[in-house]
């Protein structure tokens, strides 16, 4: 078969399984033979071996299965970045490019320390160690298998600024004081029956799912990281669009100040963060 032929019959076996199934069927097929997407459109006619064909199908399958496409491309674009995940790793989201946004804009030095706490494929250590290659950013996270994703991705932008660390949250970090601390941490509630979702299914529980409400790991972060950051130093975190009211309180009642709240492109509260008390930059705090 061409590749015009097999692109109409994958889009047509995806089309009740993805929300963009060309797309899909164009990326799954682009990466199977190891092309640009636009050789797609510019050659439509050329055949594809039988070899080829099998393992595009096999990949069509999986997707099907729901399987996310990031696992079957093997690489997800984010900020300025494209990342290897695949399965054992979170696969980085737009939305968390909001958080990447609001970090940049802090008022913070130029040599900064900083902690993402829950790095996955280091996505957001990468992304502010790239945009500010003065920074010192340690990237945790407990999952092993997730910290080899973050290393390889490292490695291809050489990020020699980020210093990966497993542990879990900071319990295995020595006493350093952070000028920020920034987390995407898994949030949603155990029994939130999106954890069953197309895609969602796939990827860790440990990344995603934190107890009843989803706060567990919010709750842990926000009253241990006021032992971490420094005098004026900040935490920001994301969160489900429904949970900014309760991670207010948590940080109002282990006396962080200066609270703010993001909405992403929904409208939706989905980035809280605050500033320990005292020090310079307390006065060009974020308001
Ligand atoms: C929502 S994912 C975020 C991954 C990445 N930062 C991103 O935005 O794509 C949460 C991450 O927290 C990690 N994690 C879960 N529990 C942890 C713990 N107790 N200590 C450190 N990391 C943890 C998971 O392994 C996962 O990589």
């Amino acid at each position: 078969m061409t590749i015009v032929e097999l692109l109409r019959e994958a889009q047509h076996f995806l089309e009740a399984y993805s929300s963009s199934p060309r797309l899909d069927a164009e990326l799954l097929l682009a990466t199977e033979l190891d092309v640009d997407r636009s050789y797609l459109f510019s050659r439509p006619e050329t055949p594809v071996s039988a070899a080829q064909q099998q393992n595009f199908l096999a990949a069509l399958a999986a997707r099907r299965q729901g399987a996310p496409l990031a696992y079957l491309l093997g690489y997800q674009g984010f900020w300025t970045l494209e990342l290897e995940v695949g399965p054992g790793v979170l696969v980085p989201r737009p939305e968390t490019e909001l958080l990447i946004e609001q970090a940049l804009l802090l008022p913070i030095k130029p040599d900064a320390r900083v902690l993402d706490l829950g790095t996955g494929s280091g996505a957001i250590a990468l992304a502010l160690a790239s945009e500010r290659p003065a920074w010192q950013v340690d990237a945790v996270d407990v999952c092993a298998e997730a910290l080899q994703f973050a290393a390889r991705n490292r490695e291809r932008y050489g990020c020699d600024n980020v210093q990966l660390v497993q542990s879990s949250w900071f319990d295995d970090l020595d006493a350093t004081r952070y000028d920020l601390i920034v987390s995407n941490p898994p949030y949603i509630a155990e029994a939130d029956p999106h954890l069953n979702g197309p895609g969602v299914a796939s990827e860790p529980l440990l990344a995603l799912c934190s107890g009843p409400d989803g706060l567990d790991a919010i709750r842990a972060i926000i009253r241990q990281a006021r032992q971490f950051l420094r005098a004026g130093g900040y935490l920001l975190l994301e969160h489900g669009y429904d949970q900014a009211d309760s991670i207010a309180t948590l940080f109002t009642q282990s006396a962080f100040e200066r609270l703010i709240q993001f909405s992403d492109l929904a409208g939706q509260p989905r980035l809280s963060g605050a500033q320990w008390p005292g020090g310079r930059d307390a006065d060009h705090g974020i308001s």
